[in-house]
């Protein structure tokens, strides 16, 4: 909670002080990290069976203060949803909060019927039924609320939890693979709260414009955290479940660590970094050694990503952005690992370049004045904003596309598609790090194009559509969402 910039200043006042004060003063994180239960379901062979249930609760975020949350089987934030590639998943998701939502599997490649999206409402009291075939590869997915222009506040009160998918080619690997124990979901989030300990959700119409961005970072729902490592050999199932906020990560020690899966998964091979970038619905999983016992604190530097730059004031509220200490791990007591930390991964299924039969340009806008200021649709693609009872885009089952994204107003927007996990074949500077691996949201930054080739699974429902949007959940209720159905 503490930003790193205050911690320093603290720091240069403490340096006069003796020598035992100012160790007393180290920073040392408190709070338990929570491991969200894992729901395997109950199987019966190949078929997996989950009961959902949407819930309101009371969680204690703040020291003295209760907070209302909502949440999927347990008080705030969701069970981590748990199966294999070539399952089938029958999904039962019951409404028990007093206002419409849904549950979509974000990442997931299903029939548009079973996307959860904004076509397939849960009203309250009322359960919805759905199945699919899990035909993708090991991976770090996740789902959340995606009802129409409510997602970004019942995201933020909680609708959202991980979806992991394992299959057989990821473990012959001998990756760390106990969950809770050293393969670890790390959900970071950022909240506002009131004085009364309930969430402060769009206190300003800045934070409508860039999105909803608070002072306090959650991992899992918890401030600050401190995870004592059980094993010197952590893999980090990374989220940025956050509403708007892009996180440059680092370790304070500055240490390397290995990025080795991206939103659709396992990369091909590892790549060497300390330093990480997560646009809101990334996923990234890293390997880091803490054999020497240390204790690393992960960090978000703040970087603009807005083109304001040199602005002044303009460029701060756009930006909103500060140094922000995350979570903390204690090596302390970790014992030694006999996972791998391996150079090559899973082979890649790329789609092909040759194959591609049509190519489409998404262009990002924001519409500047009164209905920016006052609320209202004032984000677009291509020049139209959301309308449930308008297909944007007919894909036909089975073919490759390069979707090329452009990015004409002055903030980054993350943009996601449905269905599908693409690859990145062109962005300023080039390609790199987890942007390698598979993905299904990507940040493009103002005045940018990127572009990306994918194709397109074999579902075909002409009246059901899939979504693309932004993925700052308050530019995706405020109209920057198209729709597109496979044929
Ligand atoms: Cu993460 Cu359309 O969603
Ligand atoms: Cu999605
Ligand atoms: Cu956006």
């Amino acid at each position: 909670m503490i930003s790193r910039r205050r911690f320093i200043q603290t720091g240069l006042v403490l340096a006069a002080l003796p020598k035992q004060m100012v160790w007393a003063s180290a920073k040392v994180f408190r709070n338990t990290f929570r491991v969200p239960k894992l729901e395997l379901g109950k199987r019966v062979g190949k078929d997996v069976y989950f009961d959902l249930s949407i819930q309101s609760g009371k969680s204690a975020i703040l020291p003295n203060k209760i907070t209302p949350t909502l949440g999927i089987n347990q008080d705030f934030l969701g069970v981590t949803l748990f199966a294999n590639q070539g399952d089938k998943v029958h999904i039962s998701v019951k409404n028990t909060i007093d206002q419409t939502t849904t549950l979509h599997w974000h990442g997931m490649k299903l029939p548009a019927k079973a996307d959860g999206g904004p076509h397939q409402p849960i009203a309250p009291n009322q359960t919805w039924q759905t199945k699919f075939d899990i035909i993708q590869s090991a991976a770090t997915l996740w789902y959340h609320s995606h009802q129409l222009h409510k997602t970004a506040k019942q995201v933020y009160h909680g609708l959202a939890g991980l979806f992991i998918i394992g299959d057989d080619e990821s473990k012959k690997l001998n990756l760390p693979s106990e969950y809770g124990v050293d393969d670890l979901p790390v959900i970071i989030q950022d909240r506002d709260f009131k004085r009364n300990g309930s969430f402060a959700y769009l206190g300003s119409m800045m934070d409508s414009m860039r999105g909803m961005k608070g002072n306090t970072v959650l991992v899992n729902g918890v401030v600050n955290p401190v995870l004592k490592a059980k094993k010197s050999l952590l893999r980090l199932r990374l989220l940025n479940g956050s509403n708007a906020r892009t996180y440059h990560l680092s370790f304070n020690d500055n240490r390397m660590f290995a990025i080795i899966g991206s939103d659709g998964g396992l990369l091909e091979h590892s790549i060497k970094a300390n330093t990480l970038r997560l646009a809101p619905a990334e996923r990234v999983e890293i390997l880091m050694d803490v054999s020497d016992g240390g204790h690393p604190m992960l960090q978000h530097t703040a970087v603009q990503e807005s083109s304001m730059g040199g602005m002044g004031m303009m460029n701060g509220m756009m930006g909103g952005e500060q140094d922000m200490d995350i979570f903390q791990i204690d090596a302390s007591s970790a014992l030694k690992s006999t996972s791998n930390l391996p150079k090559t991964l899973v082979k890649h299924n790329n789609p092909q370049q040759s194959l591609v039969s049509k190519q489409r340009r998404l262009v990002l806008q924001m519409q500047m004045g009164p209905r920016m200021m006052f609320g209202g649709n004032a984000f677009s693609i291509n020049g139209k904003t959301m309308d449930i009872n308008r297909i944007d885009e007919v894909v036909k089952a089975g073919s490759t596309e390069i979707w090329h994204l452009e990015n004409t107003s002055m903030m980054a927007h993350p943009l996601h598609i449905h269905n599908v996990q693409f690859k990145v074949i062109a962005r300023k500077g080039g390609v790199k790090g987890h942007e390698l691996g598979f993905k299904d949201v990507v940040l493009v930054h103002p005045r940018e194009r990127v572009s990306v080739i994918m194709k397109f699974p074999e579902f075909r429902d002409a009246t059901t559509p899939y979504m693309y949007h932004c993925h700052i959940l308050e530019h995706e209720d405020r109209g920057m969402m198209g729709q597109f159905v496979v044929i």
